[in-house]
């Protein structure tokens, strides 16, 4: 069966385009395949975190996760230091890798800023750290948003110049031909990328120094309707059909939202708002919202109240993952010829 890992960094607490760009998807995925989730606390400290808000954001983010759908018996939950090997094919992906193709890497660019010379050399190998958590678990499906499309493509051609580069040895091995499956992105749905609501052209993100610029998950009634209320929009009357969206940013992604918050199509949106203004649809949607995130932040305030429940949790995932990582490990360092004495 294909196998589907994701993962979040626990340096925030989640917003709206995290729930309805992957994890919507993650607890679909649940239905069909065999899934593991991570929550990538060696990702979060490529930029310096707080150690003791690091440790609360990494049971906050598995209480996000639970308390979003994901079912942690079905799917393996876990935070991505408590298995070795991550970090251990990481390395390995460090001398596959190029610097040319990390050199393209738009969100390097865009979070390294104009402070090349003094970020962590961590946050430029960041995507092969990515590669190795899908590809230590041959993990075939990527369920992302849109903004980590360019990474999965790195992750793609590692896996391809691995296979090529050890060839002869994976043949020499018995293995497949194909050691390390190209893994496909999963990118679907109404709000693959959502924007932020004072700007449409921007991505909705936690790094945004306005907080009405995005809807958190923990957000209670009154600050979901005020932040709709205030959302960048036009004065037009939203269109019945797609094309009237075009060059309206603002209100493309509320409808997105709408769409995405009640599992349905913009399409079937528009079909039921189309000629009505945004003072109708704005109460609309924050109702919505408030029906759709308010028993999550209420089920992850009950689960944070016993932290040593979601330690347990995470110790579980953590060996379950171990049981398929581990062996797959030790094939590559065969394969690379890492003698493993014994
Ligand atoms: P992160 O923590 O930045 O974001 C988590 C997930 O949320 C999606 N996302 C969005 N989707 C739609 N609209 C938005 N405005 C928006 N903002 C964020 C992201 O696409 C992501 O799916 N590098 C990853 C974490 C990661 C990972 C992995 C993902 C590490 N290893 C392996 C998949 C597979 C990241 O920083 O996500």
């Amino acid at each position: 069966p294909h196998r589907v890992f994701s993962g979040m960094q626990p340096t925030h607490s989640l917003h709206l385009g995290n729930y309805l760009g992957a994890m919507v998807n993650w607890v679909k995925m649940q239905e069909t395949h065999d899934c593991i989730y991570c929550v990538v606390d060696l990702h979060a400290i490529t930029l310096w975190q707080d150690p003791k808000e690091l440790r609360s954001n990494i049971r906050e983010l598995t209480a996000a996760y639970i308390a979003g759908g994901v079912d942690p018996e079905r799917s393996i939950i876990f935070n991505q230091s408590a298995v070795a090997a991550h970090a251990e094919l990481a390395w390995v992906f460090n001398c596959v890798a190029r610097m040319g193709w990390l050199n393209r890497m738009t969100q390097f660019k865009e979070k390294a800023g104009k402070d090349r010379e003094n970020v962590s050399t961590g946050l430029f190998v960041y995507p092969n750290l990515m590669a190795a958590d899908i590809l230590v678990y041959r993990a075939t499906h990527v369920p992302v948003g849109e903004d980590q499309k360019q990474h999965l493509e790195l992750a793609r051609n590692i896996a391809q110049k691995f296979n090529n580069d050890f060839a002869e040895s994976i043949a020499a091995h018995g293995f497949a031909e194909e050691f390390f499956p190209l893994p496909e992105p999963f990118i679907t749905g109404p709000a693959t990328r959502v924007m932020s609501l004072r700007d449409g052209t921007k991505k909705m993100s936690k790094s945004d120094p306005s907080d009405y610029s995005r809807i958190n998950m923990t957000d209670d009634a009154d600050a979901i309707a005020q932040k709709v209320r205030k959302a960048r929009t036009d004065p037009e009357p939203l269109p019945s059909e797609l094309e009237g969206l075009k060059e309206r940013a603002g209100a493309e992604n509320l409808v997105g939202i709408y769409a995405a918050l009640a599992g349905t199509s913009k399409e079937a949106v528009l079909a039921e708002y189309g000629g009505q203004g945004f003072a109708a649809f704005k109460p609309a949607l924050a109702d919505l919202a408030v029906a759709r995130l308010a028993p999550i932040a209420d089920e992850m305030r009950r689960l944070l109240a016993d932290p040593a429940e979601i330690d347990a949790l995470l110790a579980r995932g953590a060996d379950r993952a171990r049981a398929i990582a581990d062996p797959i490990m030790d094939e590559v360092k065969d394969v690379v010829g890492l003698l493993r004495p014994h």
